[in-house]
């Protein structure tokens, strides 16, 4: 039986890897380590944290001694770092916090995983490592910087990072690397384009036009809404890091994209779109309406989910124009390909955030308002 530990296993990719895991492999322990910051929720866990094969135990990435507890108590196999401050605008806010656990973090969970896993040293000085283990890091094609309108990033595409956010996961992958390198520790990083899917934190644009329109809300596009991103369904990522971990070569980059370019003001006619053609189907779904419009007859309307919600704001500093993922690698060694659509991936995401409004009002407390008001009012 192995062992992982999964860092940020309560935000959204780590989560949909845990419930992955635990229904892909019967006889697996997941030890879930998560700070709970406003990004994590044990709302999304509520099922897996009833399995007695899954552990959560919060505390944060960073911190020595808690992580090197969480090794002496559990016979950690594998390391799946999922943990990491995530959102752009936010890095821009405040580019601290981001070193602190994007890259501070991910080197203390490589310094303890690395003294645990040690059994010797090798004539040339290099430390040896128990049979079977490995450091997986996730990280994001955010890394390669911005494409102009043709081209795809490719694992050997230099690192050329703009963001506080994507100048703090090159850093991290770079001391993956160097631990790689310089130690042995066997390590993979994967770089991947734009998740979407259920359990998504509405700072992002996906839930966050979603929710806005369930409340009736302006639909902020940044800048002309021509940037481009390259949108991968949640799930489809989730099974790239199970096969990364299992079969990838250690040492390697891997990329993980959907060939599925949009830009971001398709993204969110779609969206306006699909909302309305779902109550109009579905009427029960208007029920979850915050803002509810009569028409004459006394019905629900739906007409005033159009585009006339959409407003052009400000755009975001250094806004990359547009990340497009060269998938080939990961495809011609492990047989990895996206199979969900676009088109039923963002129906189906819909259809999730439709019918799990607890949870997104739960995640979006106190903290999520005042960031809302912050970072859109005056936009
Ligand atoms: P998320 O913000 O939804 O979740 C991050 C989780 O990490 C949260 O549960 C949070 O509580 C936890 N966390 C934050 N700081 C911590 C700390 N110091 N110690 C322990 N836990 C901490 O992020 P996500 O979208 O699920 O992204 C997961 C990973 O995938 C990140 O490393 C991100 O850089 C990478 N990634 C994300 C995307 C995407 O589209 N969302 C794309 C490519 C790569
Ligand atoms: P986001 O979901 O923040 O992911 P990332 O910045 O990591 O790609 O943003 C996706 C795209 O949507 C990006 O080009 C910025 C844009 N965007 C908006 O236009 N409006 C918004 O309110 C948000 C959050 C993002």
């Amino acid at each position: 039986m192995k062992t992982y530990l999964v860092t940020g296993g309560a935000g959204f990719i780590g989560s949909n890897f845990v419930k992955r895991m635990l229904s892909v492999y019967p006889e697996c322990k997941i030890v879930v380590l998560d700070a709970l910051t406003y990004a994590g929720n044990l709302g999304t866990l509520k099922n897996e944290l009833t399995d007695e094969r899954c552990s959560f135990q919060r505390g944060d990435i960073g911190d020595e001694s808690f992580v090197s507890g969480l090794f002496k108590e559990f016979p950690i196999d594998y390391v799946v770092n999922f943990a990491a401050e995530s959102h752009v605008d936010r890095s821009i806010e405040n580019p601290q916090l981001f070193l602190q656990t994007n890259i501070l973090g991910t080197q203390n969970l490589l310094d303890i995983a690395k003294k645990a896993w040690q059994t010797g040293t090798d004539p040339n000085g290099y430390p040896t490592y128990r049979e079977g283990v490995k450091f997986l890091q996730v990280s994001t094609d955010e890394v390669y910087g911005s494409l102009g309108e043709t081209g795809y990033f490719t694992e050997t595409t230099p690192l050329d990072p703009r963001s506080p956010y994507s100048a703090s996961k090159t850093s991290a992958d770079l001391f993956v690397k160097a631990y790689g390198e310089t130690y042995k520790l066997p390590v993979n990083i994967t770089r991947c384009s734009n998740n979407y899917g259920p359990y998504h934190f509405p700072e992002k644009l996906i839930p966050l036009i979603i929710k806005n329109i369930l409340e009736g809300k302006k639909l902020p596009v940044y800048g002309n809404g021509t940037n481009i991103r390259d949108w991968l369904y949640v799930e489809d990522h989730c099974k790239a890091i199970d096969l990364v971990l299992h079969k990838g070569r250690i040492g390697e980059v891997y990329n993980v994209g959907g060939h599925n370019e949009k830009q971001n003001i398709e993204i969110v006619k779609l969206i306006i779109r699909t909302i309305r053609e779902l109550m109009t189907e579905h009427p029960a779904y208007k029920n979850v309406l915050k803002k509810k419009i009569y028409d004459q007859a006394g019905s629900l309307s739906v007409d005033w989910i159009n585009e006339d919600l959409i407003t052009y704001v400000k755009d975001r500093l250094g806004h990359d124009q547009r990340y497009a993922i060269d998938p080939s690698k990961i495809t011609a060694e492990l047989g990895w390909t996206p199979e969900t659509p676009f088109e039923k991936g963002i129906v189906k995401t819909i259809r999730w955030y439709l019918e799990n409004q607890e949870w997104v009002d739960e995640i979006t407390g106190g903290e999520y308002l005042k960031y809302y008001e912050r970072m859109y009012t005056n936009r």
